[in-house]
Parts: C-alpha cells; sequence; structure tokens
C-alpha cells in the first residue's frame, strides 16, 4: 500500500530538478501523476523515467504565464483522470542576479508572472476541481530568500514572499472546504537553477533533489490531515 494510493498529483515543473523528484517520489507511492514544463523533450524524458518505476503518468508542454495554456492543462488532467487531488506549484525562474537599481523592468514582470501571477491561474482553475471534490493539499514552492530578503535576489525573492503571502489567504479561505495549503523551502538542493544562481558552488556539497522529498510525500498525503496555512523547510523536516 503506497501511501498515496487513488490520488491525482498535479507537479507543475515536474521536467527536471526538484519537480521531478517529487513527481517519482509521489508515484512510488502509489499517485497518478500529471507533469507540466514549457519543454516537451525533457517532459518526455521524465515521463519515461516514471513509467520504469511503475508509475502512471501524463504530461503535457504548458507555458504556465498564460492564462490559456493554464485552462488547457487543467482540463486535460480533468480529462485523462476526473479529479485532481494535490498540486505541486513548483514551476519558476530565476531572473537576473542584479541590484534593484540595475533590474531590468522586463525581467522583474517575467519572474513575477512565472512565479507568483502563474501560480495564481493554476491555483484558481484547480480550485474549480478540488473545492466541489471536498478535498485537496496544495503544495507551494518557496525559499529561504521569501522569507529574508537578501540582496541581488529581486523579483525572486520578492515573488517569493508573495508565494508565501498566497499561502495564507488561501489557506484561510479554504479552511473549511477540506483543502490543506501550505509552503514548502526546499533550501539548496542540486538543480539547474542553483548552478545558475550560485556558478561557483560544488554541487556536490548540495543534498540531490530525491533527498528532499520527505516533506512533499508528507503534505500530498492523510498523515498531514488538518495541517494548513504552514511553512516547511524541506532539508530540516523529520516526521
Ligand atoms: N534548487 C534550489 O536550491 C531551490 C532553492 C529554493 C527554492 N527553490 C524552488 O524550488 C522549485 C524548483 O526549483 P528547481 O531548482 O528544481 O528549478 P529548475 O531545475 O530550474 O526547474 C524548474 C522547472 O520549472 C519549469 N518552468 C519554468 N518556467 C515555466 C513556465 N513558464 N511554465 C511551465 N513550466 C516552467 C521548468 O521547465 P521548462 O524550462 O521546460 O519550462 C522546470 O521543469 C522552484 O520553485 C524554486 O524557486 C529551489
Amino acid at each position: 500500500m503506497g501511501k498515496l494510493d487513488g490520488k491525482v498529483a498535479l507537479v507543475t515543473g515536474g521536467s527536471r530538478g526538484i519537480g521531478k523528484a517529487i513527481a517519482l517520489a509521489y508515484a512510488r507511492e502509489g499517485a497518478k501523476l500529471f507533469i507540466c514544463a514549457r519543454r516537451a523533450t525533457e517532459l518526455r524524458k521524465t515521463a519515461k523515467e516514471i513509467r520504469s518505476v511503475g508509475g502512471v503518468v501524463r504530461w503535457c508542454a504548458a507555458d504556465l504565464s498564460k492564462v490559456r495554456e493554464v485552462k488547457r492543462l487543467v482540463r486535460q488532467v480533468v480529462r485523462d483522470y476526473g479529479a485532481i487531488h494535490v498540486l505541486v506549484n513548483n514551476a519558476s525562474i530565476l531572473g537576473p542576479r542584479e541590484p534593484i537599481v540595475r533590474y531590468p523592468l522586463s525581467s522583474w514582470e517575467e519572474v513575477v508572472k512565472v512565479n507568483l501571477t502563474a501560480l495564481f491561474l493554476v491555483t484558481r482553475e484547480v480550485l474549480k476541481i478540488m473545492i466541489p471534490q471536498k478535498e485537496g493539499s496544495i503544495i507551494n514552492l518557496s525559499s529561504g530568500v521569501g522569507r529574508v530578503g537578501k540582496a541581488r535576489w529581486g523579483a525572486y525573492a520578492a515573488s517569493k514572499f508573495g508565494v508565501e503571502g498566497f499561502t495564507q489567504v488561501l489557506a484561510d479561505e479554504v479552511r473549511d472546504c477540506n483543502i490543506r495549503v501550505n509552503a514548502v523551502n526546499p533550501g539548496g538542493t542540486r538543480t539547474e537553477m542553483r548552478a545558475q544562481a550560485y556558478p561557483d558552488e560544488d554541487p556536490l556539497t548540495l543534498p540531490t533533489p530525491d533527498e528532499i522529498t520527505g516533506v512533499f510525500v508528507y503534505l500530498a498525503s492523510a498523515e498531514s490531515a488538518g495541517v494548513s496555512g504552514k511553512t516547511f523547510d524541506a532539508r530540516d523536516w523529520r516526521q
């Protein structure tokens, strides 16, 4: 018996890095997966990997900063599986590591659009399924700089502060609908985004995405019943 038997999980940005590790962990626990990202090639490879461990997965390429693509994505998940029990809002971009005084407006707008507005759009569509279903767990990927701001993290940090705020607002709104909403800071993890943010760092000093999935399984499963509006640190998390 898996901890997620019978559950349908949508993981955004599930093609690589932390999203891919969460999708694989969920598949091992018996969930049916739907993953999305912009690039089809990576999605196809990841879906193959998930199937190779016996997982059930569907995928679609979608740019979540576009309303039409978000609506199409959620329609497709419902068409394929008839329900969505778990939503992991993981897709994100880093943007330039520039001080505010030199931060380009176009980059600011793009980062906020992908990291915060797209998360709102996906969540709003998925809530239309979860509310009548009277069941759901929404897990939003935050960051350390979404809690304590640091120089040269610009729109990325501001958007992650937004994700923490969004989590609290929504948790309060859906408290009576049996829908839980929590935020997780993965902490420094060996991924492409981390390498882009810290090009001089030795990646071998960091945990791999597969090593930090425990809290994501906990929040998706019945073990976390009643836990909502909270913020977690994946690296320190022990049940
Ligand atoms: N790695 C860390 O150390 C770290 C630390 C703190 C927080 N986080 C957070 O953890 C999450 C995962 O990070 P990661 O390091 O795994 O990042 P990553 O390796 O860069 O993966 C990001 C994923 O998001 C997808 N994506 C980006 N823009 C998208 C868009 N517009 N529409 C749909 N999909 C999009 C990417 O696929 P495509 O490019 O094909 O679209 C990819 O699948 C993020 O929310 C990040 O902010 C990471």
